[in-house]
């Protein structure tokens, strides 16, 4: 937003299958049939570890608990609790990661205060190249000591330059407040690129707001190269706003008036595509207790969300993310993490 435009960047390929049909009355329409269902990659407060629920089909609104209920991953790295849970993928979907927030709220002391002036300046990532196998967590130092914490991390893919763009929140102190009991700065937006999640760039400010702290900041492709979504939370109010841009991630930003949600608290949104409902995109707001799915058919215009009104939507899902999988994938992982 407050960065030079890099008119060559267009991140274009969330939906790197999809394909484009022309129907009977000639509008052409995006069409990803080979999706068959969804997987969220979640947390939960009580056990802060990965845990994932599995669509029943293509349903956005039902979904089983995968592995009988119990998380899958634990962070052994850092603090040992792993937060604000993303899956994230290479194209060819033959490399997956998990990155997550490296952050303990049960432990003895916990305050936010502290959270924020001496929290961990890593990212907990695990790798696979199935879904199911994964690698032991690793903790990525990727701000210097100057940061107070590295907070809920998102990726987006770029085709161009074949690598992924990782995102987070942090707040910064003086060189000289190295203990850092003085005031910091807003929580801002940063980035890096990385290929492997191991290796990254030096990070920069992607947003820096004068008047506004941000965290919980997450992507959605619009199916078009460089038509994105993006959803910010403004920590002041403790809300969601939306964003949009045709003209890639370091393009001009529109803010779509107001907020997500005008009432309660709101973070960690996750946004995904309708695998059947072409047009139909579902955004998870985690209302601090647990995510309330919401959906909308004008996301690049007036987006106006509303409620999904499930009636049996999971409980106690916390800030996560969801992601569309193939039927071989959701087979592969219902054989090894069966609900
Ligand atoms: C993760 O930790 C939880 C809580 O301590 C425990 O119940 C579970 O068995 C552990 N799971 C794995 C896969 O290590
Ligand atoms: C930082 O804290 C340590 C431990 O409390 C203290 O010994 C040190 O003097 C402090 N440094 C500064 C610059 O205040
Ligand atoms: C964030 O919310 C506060 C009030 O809650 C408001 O004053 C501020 O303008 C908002 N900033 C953004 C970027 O939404
Ligand atoms: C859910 O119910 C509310 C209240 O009736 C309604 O305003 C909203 O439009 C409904 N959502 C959808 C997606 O139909």
């Amino acid at each position: 937003m407050r960065l030079p435009i890099v008119a060559s960047l267009f991140l274009s390929s969330l939906l790197p299958i999809a394909t484009t049909t022309r129907t009977g009355g000639g509008i052409l329409r995006r069409q990803a049939p080979e999706f068959a269902g969804y997987l969220i990659s979640t947390f939960s407060d009580a056990v802060p570890a990965v845990q994932f629920h599995l669509s029943n089909g293509n349903d956005a609104g039902s979904y089983a608990f995968s592995n009988q209920g119990q998380p899958v991953l634990n962070s052994t790295v850092g603090t040992k609790a792993v937060r604000d849970v993303f899956l994230t993928k290479t194209p060819d979907r033959s490399q997956w990661f998990i990155i997550g927030t490296d952050l303990d709220v049960k432990v003895a002391g916990f305050s936010w205060n502290r959270a924020t002036r001496s929290g961990s300046r890593g990212i907990v990532v695990w790798k696979s190249s199935n879904l199911v196998d994964w690698s032991e967590s690793t903790l990525v130092t990727v701000e210097d000591d100057t940061a107070g914490m590295v907070w809920a991390p998102s990726a987006v893919w770029d085709d161009a330059s074949q690598q992924f763009y990782v995102f987070w929140s942090s707040r910064f102190y003086s060189a000289s407040d190295t203990n850092h009991t003085g005031t910091g700065s807003l929580d801002r937006i940063r980035y890096a690129r990385t290929k492997d999640f191991t290796t990254f760039t030096t990070p920069q400010d992607y947003i820096k707001l004068a008047d506004t702290p941000l965290i919980d900041q997450e992507f959605q492709y619009l199916g078009t190269p460089g038509h994105f979504a993006r959803f910010l939370k403004n920590e002041t109010g403790s809300h969601v706003y939306q964003e949009l841009t045709t003209e890639g991630l370091f393009g001009t930003w529109t803010r779509v008036a107001g907020f997500v949600r005008p009432e309660g608290s709101r973070e960690g949104p996750a946004c995904f595509a309708d695998n059947v409902t072409p047009g139909l995109y579902h955004l998870l707001l985690d209302d601090y207790t647990e995510y309330l799915p919401y959906q909308s058919s004008n996301i690049d215009t007036h987006p106006n969300w509303q409620s999904s009104n499930y009636t049996n939507y999971p409980r106690g899902l916390k800030h996560g993310s969801v992601t569309p999988l193939l039927a071989s994938e959701i087979e592969t992982f219902a054989a090894r993490y069966p609900a």
